[in-house]
């Protein structure tokens, strides 16, 4: 138990080194307007909720209880993205072959042939807020899918053409405090 607390210290600090940030879609006079960008289950959505996971068994309720991995943090933005996690290795941003917008699992870096890793700019306001914005080379779509996840998120890379229906987005950035789950 003692190199677990030790571990969670040493994490602690590490996490205190790093930028995290949320992602809000901005899209004026449309419903994809003011949305969270959401990681859930591989992919990326507007709205909704996260698929945070954190395994108690193993890192403790108490480290566990500051991660709730209901909402959806970033890290990184200049040229590759990272999601904010604590799990070790962390979780790489991808746009697969079939333009989804994707992440690697926790505890791999597998990310399938022909995916898109880099495009990335993530800039800052210079207004004293919090804000900023980030974009990817090509742009961001939204997609509609179901009444769960009503908006899935595509990155325009080569040879992907969105289908009728999805639209172009904004993303607006906000300086967050803490990665927001352990794993997702
Ligand atoms: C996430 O869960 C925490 C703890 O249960 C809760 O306080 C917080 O309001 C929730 N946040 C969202 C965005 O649902
Ligand atoms: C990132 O975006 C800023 C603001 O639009 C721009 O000035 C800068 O050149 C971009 N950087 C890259 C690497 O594209
Ligand atoms: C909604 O779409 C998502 C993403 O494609 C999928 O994972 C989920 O199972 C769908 N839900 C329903 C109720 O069809
Ligand atoms: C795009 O499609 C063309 C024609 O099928 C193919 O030659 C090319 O390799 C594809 N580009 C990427 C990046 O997959």
């Amino acid at each position: 138990m003692k190199s677990v607390a030790a571990f969670s210290t040493l994490l602690a600090y590490a996490a205190a080194q790093t930028t995290y940030f949320g992602v809000i879609s901005s899209r004026s006079a449309s419903p994809i307007h003011l949305l969270p960008l959401q990681a859930n289950g591989g992919k990326f959505f507007l709205g909704g909720t996260a698929s945070g996971y954190c395994p108690s068994e193993a890192i403790g309720d108490e480290t566990c209880a500051h991660y709730p991995g209901n909402s959806t943090t970033f890290a990184g933005g200049d040229v590759s993205l990272s999601l904010g996690v604590v799990v070790p290795g962390g979780q790489q941003v991808y746009v697969a072959p079939d333009g989804t917008l994707s992440y690697t699992q926790a505890h791999s870096a597998f990310v399938p042939e022909g995916s898109v890793r880099t495009g990335w700019n993530k800039t800052e306001r210079n207004d004293g807020s919090n804000l900023g914005s980030l974009s990817f080379e090509g742009g961001l779509v939204a997609c509609p899918r179901n009444e769960t996840q009503p908006w899935q998120v595509y990155g325009q890379i080569e040879n992907f053409t969105a289908p009728e229906g999805c639209l172009g987005f904004g993303a607006v950035t906000y300086t967050a405090s803490d990665a927001a789950a352990w794993q997702y």
